[in-house]
């Protein structure tokens, strides 16, 4: 499949620190691409860097197969971004942006902005202003402006920031839509793992500046174990049981009154009967298949790493 954005051993330095460290990523055309990370991990420092909004320090970026040149137009037409907080004029509505950023932009195919605004809903005869739209339609008008020009590939840096979960379903599906109907690849950035499960064909685990793993999400629900949850009455007393009678089981204790147990889901039947049996209660027994957030808590070990 062809790699319509490649990101080649990126390296970007502000004063001494290491913001990007050794990034590369590849961005197959016609999906969608979610760079997953906590808060400073680097996301919109790779969306910048592919964007020439900011200059790596070391590493290659190719877009269609040519190396990144900030001097050439033609390249840059072929991306359209929204980069944090869009910024428009709240004095105008959704069109007047639009014919403003036009202008500006040089776009002037006829029913461009007609074109943009239809993609995301909004509606392009409203009267009303900017400083009157919710959050979600300042999203939707920030994704309108980067589709003006028609781009091929849209960069968006956390389309789904501060909406709310009706919001979030409403931009998903359009971005889905772009994708699937509009042949758009479309690079998204999120720390909201359960989200980006929802909407990403690939994503890029991005932790302190480094790609912790990059993969489909097909291959990363393949890896994403099956486990069965046991709520008991003792977890310590549960666990030293699964010791003496299993050979090195693998088991997590979630809390005082959970444990998870990858495995042996073949073997709960037994494991409620060893439990009973030695005294503990057992509540609830779920079998389950771990979920984005369990796996990206293991392979970056945990919650504080
Ligand atoms: N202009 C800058 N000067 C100095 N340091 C910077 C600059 N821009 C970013 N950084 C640092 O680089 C790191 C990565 O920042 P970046 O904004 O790319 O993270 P992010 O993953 O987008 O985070 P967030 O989820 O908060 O948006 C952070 O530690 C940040 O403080
Ligand atoms: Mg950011």
């Amino acid at each position: 499949m062809e790699n319509i954005i490649e990101v080649k051993r990126l390296q970007k330095e502000y004063n001494g620190f290491l913001a990007l460290d050794d990034v590369s990523l590849r961005i197959k055309k016609g999906r969608i691409y979610g760079l997953l990370g906590r808060n400073g991990a680097g996301k919109t420092t790779i969306m910048k860097s592919i964007l020439g909004l900011t200059f790596p320090s070391i590493g290659k970026i190719y877009i269609k197969g040519s190396p990144m040149n900030y001097k050439n137009k033609e390249q840059f037409s072929t991306i359209g971004s929204m980069i944090e907080t869009p910024a428009f004029y709240s004095n105008l509505s959704a069109r007047e942006n639009l014919e403003l950023f036009a202008l500006i932009r040089g776009v002037t195919e006829k029913g461009a902005i007609e074109k943009a605004l239809d993609l995301v809903g909004l509606e392009s005869s409203s009267n009303k202003t900017f400083d009157s739209f919710s959050m979600g339609m300042k999203q939707r008008l920030g994704i309108a402006n980067a589709l003006l020009h028609e781009p091929e590939i849209l960069i968006l840096d956390e389309p789904t920031n501060g909406l709310d979960p009706m919001g979030i379903v409403e931009i998903r599906s359009i971005l889905i839509n772009l994708c699937k109907e509009f042949n758009k690849t479309i690079l998204i950035s999120s720390h909201i793992l359960s989200e980006v499960e929802k909407i990403a064909d690939d994503i890029a685990f991005i932790e302190k500046g480094k790609v912790i793993e990059e993969s489909s999400m097909e291959n990363i629900r393949n890896k994403c174990e099956q486990y069965t949850s046991y709520v008991v009455s003792n977890v310590y007393d549960s666990a030293r049981l699964l010791e003496e009678n299993y050979d090195n089981p693998n088991y997590i204790v979630i809390s005082n009154r959970k444990i998870r147990v990858f495995g042996l889901d073949d073997k709960t039947n037994e494991i409620n009967r060893l439990l009973t049996n030695n005294g503990i209660d057992v509540f609830q027994i779920n079998t389950q298949n771990e979920s984005l957030e369990d796996y990206f808590k293991k392979i970056t070990g945990g919650d504080d790493n």
